[in-house]
C-alpha cells in the first residue's frame, strides 16, 4: 500500500505546523494511512512527533521534555548549534524527520532504514530551546563516497545562507575523515544551485590565493570536494583547457575577479574550531 501511494504521488498534507511556523508543503510524503485524511499536521518541533489535531499537540507539549534534537551537540557558535543523531539509536526521530523532509523533497525515496544514516540537524537556539532550521543526512558507510544523502532548509529559513552552511559542514566532516565526498544524485534544481554556488565560491577563493597555480588534485585534497565536481565547476566557469590530453586550469586574474564578483559573498561560515567530532566507526 505504501509503495502504491508513493507511486501515485497525490499530495496529501497541505500545511504543517512546526514551532512558531505554519508551513505550506511542496510534495507528497508517505505518512501512515491514518494521517492521510488530514490537510494539516502538527509537529512537536523538538521530537518531531506529528499529530492530527492542535489539542493533541498542546497536550504533547506539556509532557515532552525535549528542548533540542536528541543525540550529541557537535557544534555551537553563537546561537547556531548542530546536533548529530544516529538513526539506529533514535529510530523514531529519524523516521519522523524523513516524513517531514519528504514534504519538501521531490525525487528522493524515503528511507525507512534509518539505521544506516546519521542526521545532522541545524538549530537556532534561544531561551525557549533549539529550533530546527534544516538538516542533512549522511550514510554511515558509503560505497560511492557520498558525504550527504538529503539536504533541506525549512522554507521559512531558506535563502539566508543556511543551505551553504550545511553543505560546508558536510565537507568539514569529510576533511576530518580524510576523504573526498560528493552529494548523492540526483540533485534537485535548488540543490544544484546551492552546490554550484558553494563549489564556485570555495574554488575561486583558492584559485585567487594561488594565482591559479594549482592542480585539480591539490584543490580536491584541500577542500574534500571530489575531483569530478571540481572539473565540472571549473569547466562551467570556462577556467579549464584541454592540452595534450590533460585538463589544465587556466585562471586568468581578470576572469577570476569577474566570477568572484558574480558569486557574491558566502553568508554563514562554519567555524571549524567549534566542531567537536570524531568520524563514525
Ligand atoms: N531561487 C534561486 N536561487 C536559489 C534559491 C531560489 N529559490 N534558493 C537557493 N538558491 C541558490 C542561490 O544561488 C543561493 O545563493 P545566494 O542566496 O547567495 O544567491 C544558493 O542557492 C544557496 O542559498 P542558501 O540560502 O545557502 O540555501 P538555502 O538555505 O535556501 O537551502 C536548499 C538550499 C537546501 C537546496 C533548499 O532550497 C531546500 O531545502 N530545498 C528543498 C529540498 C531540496 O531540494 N534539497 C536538495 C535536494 S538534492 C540532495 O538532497 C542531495
Ligand atoms: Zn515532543
Amino acid at each position: 500500500l505504501r509503495e502504491h501511494e508513493e507511486f501515485t504521488k497525490v499530495k496529501n498534507i497541505a500545511t504543517i505546523e512546526l514551532g512558531r511556523y505554519e508551513i505550506e508543503t511542496w510534495y507528497f510524503s508517505p505518512f501512515p494511512p491514518e494521517y492521510n485524511d488530514s490537510l494539516q499536521l502538527y509537529f512537536c518541533e523538538f521530537c518531531l512527533t506529528f499529530m492530527k489535531r492542535k489539542e493533541q499537540l498542546q497536550r504533547h507539549m506539556r509532557k515532552c521534555d525535549l528542548k533540542h534534537p536528541p543525540g550529541d551537540e557537535i557544534y555551537r557558535s553563537g546561537t547556531l548549534s548542530m546536533f548529530e543523531i544516529d538513526g539506529k539509536k533514535n529510530k523514531v526521530y529519524g523516521q519522523n524527520l524523513c516524513y517531514l523532509a519528504k514534504l519538501f523533497l521531490d525525487h528522493k525515496t524515503l528511507y525507512y532504514d534509518v539505521d544506516l544514516f546519521l542526521f545532522y540537524v541545524l538549530c537556532e537556539c534561544d531561551d525557549r530551546g533549539c529550533h530546527m532550521v534544516g538538516y542533512f543526512s549522511k550514510e554511515k558507510h558509503s560505497e560511492e563516497s557520498y558525504n550527504l544523502a538529503c539536504i533541506l532548509t525549512l522554507p521559512p529559513y531558506q535563502r539566508k545562507g543556511y543551505g551553504k552552511f550545511l553543505i560546508a559542514f558536510s565537507y568539514e566532516l569529510s576533511k576530518k575523515e580524510g576523504k573526498v565526498g560528493t552529494p548523492e544524485r540526483p540533485l534537485s534544481d535548488l540543490g544544484l544551485l546551492s552546490y554550484r554556488g558553494y563549489w564556485t565560491r570555495v574554488l575561486l577563493d583558492i584559485l585567487k590565493k594561488h594565482k591559479g597555480n594549482i592542480s585539480i588534485k591539490e584543490l580536491s585534497d584541500m577542500t574534500a570536494i571530489k575531483a569530478e565536481d571540481i572539473l565540472n565547476t571549473l569547466q562551467g566557469l570556462e577556467l579549464i583547457q584541454y592540452r595534450k590530453g590533460q585538463h589544465v586550469i587556466c585562471a586568468d586574474p581578470k576572469v577570476l575577479d569577474r566570477h568572484l564578483k558574480a558569486a557574491g559573498r558566502g553568508g554563514l561560515e562554519v567555524d571549524v574550531c567549534k566542531l567537536i567530532w570524531t568520524p563514525y566507526k
